[in-house]
């Protein structure tokens, strides 16, 4: 089984695999648009965390794993806990980044905006703010945000975000602005 991830799951990796690529999947892009009551938040102040939004010709770009067959169950079960807040499981086709690795499918959890915690979008200084004070169980929301930008430019140095990387601006101004 191979898993798709385009957000936490690329650079907080707490299950086991036997592979990994970098790569891109097509027809989505990711967005801050759903809500974390569990990680990021709390009920009665969410943050904010990314999920995928179809976008016909755009591509997001992340990480693919390879689980082993004998650690399927536990790392679904895992999995399915870590992102029950609103996210569910799809089916994409996964490109490599490596040209002479052929596609193939992946699973992956995605928030769709019918789930009860989905947020959608808002001014960029608005997000910015909501994500700067926002802070939950697994730590603060900035922390996601920003190890998801470093992430992304570490791996695909020639890649433009602009939607994370504006947003990753915003919060470090308002930082410098306090
Ligand atoms: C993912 O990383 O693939 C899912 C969204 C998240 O947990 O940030």
């Amino acid at each position: 089984m191979w898993v798709f991830g385009y957000g936490s799951l690329i650079w907080k990796v707490d299950f086991p695999y036997q592979q990994k690529f970098a790569g891109y999947i097509e027809g989505y892009c990711r967005r801050f648009w759903q809500g974390s009551t569990d990680h990021r938040g709390f009920p009665e102040k969410p943050g904010r965390v990314v999920t995928l939004i179809e976008s016909p010709k755009e591509i997001v770009w992340g990480v693919a794993y390879q689980i082993a067959n004998d650690n399927v169950e536990s790392v679904l079960d895992h999995l399915d806990f870590r992102e029950k807040n609103g996210y569910s499981k799809a089916v994409v086709a996964f490109h490599p980044s490596d040209s002479s690795v052929s596609p193939f499918n992946c699973l992956v959890y995605m928030a769709n905006p019918q789930n009860p915690e989905y947020l959608g979008p808002a001014p960029l200084n608005e997000m910015a703010l909501q994500i700067r004070e926002s802070v939950g169980p697994s730590g603060a929301n900035a922390e996601y945000l920003l190890q998801l930008a470093t992430a992304i430019k570490t791996l695909f140095p020639d890649v433009r975000d602009d939607h994370l990387f504006k947003l990753e601006e915003a919060v470090k101004n308002l930082n410098t602005t306090d």
